[in-house]
């Protein structure tokens, strides 16, 4: 994995006496993000969800406890993260959250270590890494989702090359300043990642906050 340096404003958390970290920008988006989740596997027979970048495991441990019939699977790189993860995993009343693993999802190859999933989520990462690590990232969802499993990236976007408030301009200029790989994605060349993918764009959703989520299908 590349070591980035990012702006400390890109993952801020506080941490518990018990390991757990709070991220408060993930409490402030996890019902938006959650509602649509919900919406989008509505009907759908899964069984097995993996999260990529679970960061603190709040996030996960709020959609454990709203689809229990699903088996989560919790990943990150950073170690103390990983010791957050598991320490909301054991909360989760049915234990339905996995042991949370190490996922460096910018590595070629990750999709062999994994089994088929019904529905990969990932929250906040394609601005902190480059545009190459962009494309084998989601080339390994693509490789990694069963045939007609759904995929939900969540985060901020350019909008056809535009970065469209302020408070989206200021954040692309600082992870720009503190590391020229990184930064805002744009929506279209996201949309052309994804179709290189073996999946299939489903819809592009408006989230709060000027956020972005895609949600796409597997198709073969
Ligand atoms: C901004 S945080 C988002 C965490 C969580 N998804 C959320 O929204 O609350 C970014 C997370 O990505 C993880 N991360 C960074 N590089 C990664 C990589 N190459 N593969 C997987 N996770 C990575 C970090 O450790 C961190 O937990």
């Amino acid at each position: 994995m590349t070591e980035r340096t990012l702006p400390p404003t890109a993952s801020v958390t506080e941490k518990t006496s018990d390991g757990r970290l709070i991220m408060p920008a993930a409490l402030r988006n996890i019902t938006a993000i959650s509602d649509l989740v919900a919406q989008v596997i509505d009907g759908e027979a899964i069984t097995n969800a993996l999260e990529i970048a679970s960061g603190t495991g709040q996030h996960i441990l709020h959609h454990a406890k709203r689809h229990p019939e699903i088996t989560w699977q919790p990943t990150d790189v950073d170690e103390e993260r990983i010791t957050s993860i598991n320490a909301y995993a054991a909360e989760a009343p049915e234990g339905n959250i996995l042991t949370a693993q190490y996922l460096d999802a910018t590595k070629p190859g990750w999709s062999d270590s994994l089994p088929p999933q019904g529905l990969i989520v990932l929250v906040n990462l394609l601005h902190l890494i480059s545009t190459p690590e962009a494309q084998t990232l989601i080339r390994e969802v693509g490789k990694t989702l069963k045939v007609g499993g759904t995929f939900v990236l969540y985060g901020p976007f350019m909008r056809g090359g535009e970065l469209t408030s302020d408070g989206d301009r200021q954040f692309h200029a600082d992870l720009t300043a503190a590391d020229p790989e990184i930064g805002y994605k744009d929506d279209f060349d996201v949309t052309d990642m994804i179709h290189a993918s073996g999946m299939s764009l489903i819809s592009l959703v408006e989230m709060p906050a000027n956020n972005l989520a895609f949600v796409a299908r597997r198709d073969f």
